[in-house]
């Protein structure tokens, strides 16, 4: 049997912070398959980013004290930290929050879609770096990929930048995306466009997809399972299913009267 693509047990993350030591996850265990999405989700503040963070290993050392074990393809990023350099990117590469800010306003889309894929494949030439930049943008469903090539993040909406991040976290071929609230910062129709993307590329690459969300209307329309997060730890863990048809914990129902959006993403879509 081939190990999961990610198999996280008893997360434990503390923070050390001007006013103390967090412990900001606590006890967490999870994995994530081939072709599967697995959500965390939880209100702000439940620890969701700071697990997805320290499973990539991109808090700051000495500032985030990790215990239990991450596997990576069975690499544990927690006993050898330095282990998760050559796995990032290609193994797992992360979707950030906000894409207004994900990305460096004085280069263009090209230039840093090509720092993407050299990463990955070395050193390309122009042309055949434009070729397979472009060609990402397209799998992204980005009009006129030729054009946006050379135009600068200023000149693209937001919907569209976050197209071009999942285009530049694909550049590295990965197994796993980690993608924490990737379509929060996006209008509500968007945000469904984005979701679809995301899912239309599972279909066809059979990628893993960790997703960070507080919106139950994104975890049901993506979750194989869901781990609800409350305060550094899982109050409720389930298929997708049971955790919204008939949820157990208190919490997770609380979440669930409180997201008014669940009904609307249905009518929309
Ligand atoms: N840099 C930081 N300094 C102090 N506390 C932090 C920092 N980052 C996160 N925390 C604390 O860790 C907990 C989890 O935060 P976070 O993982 O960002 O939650 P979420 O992503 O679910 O909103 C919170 O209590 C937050 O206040
Ligand atoms: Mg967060």
């Amino acid at each position: 049997m081939t190990a999961p693509l990610l198999e996280v047990e008893d997360l434990q993350i503390e923070l050390i912070t001007h006013a103390g030591v967090v412990r900001a996850v606590d006890g967490v265990s999870f994995s994530v398959g081939r072709g599967e999405t697995v959500t965390l989700i939880g209100e702000s503040g439940s620890g969701k980013s700071t697990t997805a963070m320290g499973v990539l290993r991109l808090l700051p050392e000495g500032l985030a004290v990790l215990s239990g074990s991450v596997r990576f393809e069975g690499v544990d990023v927690v006993a050898d930290p330095a282990a998760v350099v050559p796995l990032r990117g290609r193994v797992a590469a992360l979707i950030p929050q906000d894409p207004m800010t994900a990305l460096s306003p004085v280069h263009t889309i090209g230039a840093q879609l090509g720092d993407a894929l050299r990463l990955r494949h070395g050193k390309l030439s122009r042309a055949e770096l434009r070729r397979r930049g472009v060609a990402l943008l397209e799998q992204v469903h980005i009009r006129q990929p030729e054009t946006r090539w050379d135009a600068y993040p200023h000149q693209l909406s937001g919907g569209m930048l976050q197209r071009v991040l999942i285009a530049t976290a694909l550049a590295a071929e990965p197994a796993l995306l980690v993608a924490d609230e990737p379509t929060s910062a996006l209008d509500v129709t968007v945000q469904a466009d984005i979701l679809d993307l995301l899912l239309d590329l599972q279909e066809r690459t059979g990628i893993g997809i960790l997703m960070i969300t507080h919106d139950l209307g994104v975890a049901r329309l993506v979750s194989d399972r869901i781990h609800v997060m409350r305060a550094g730890r899982f109050v409720e863990s389930g298929e997708v299913e049971q955790i919204i048809d008939s949820p157990s914990d208190p919490y997770t129902r609380e979440l669930l009267a409180a997201v008014p959006r669940l009904g609307a993403l249905e009518v929309t879509s």
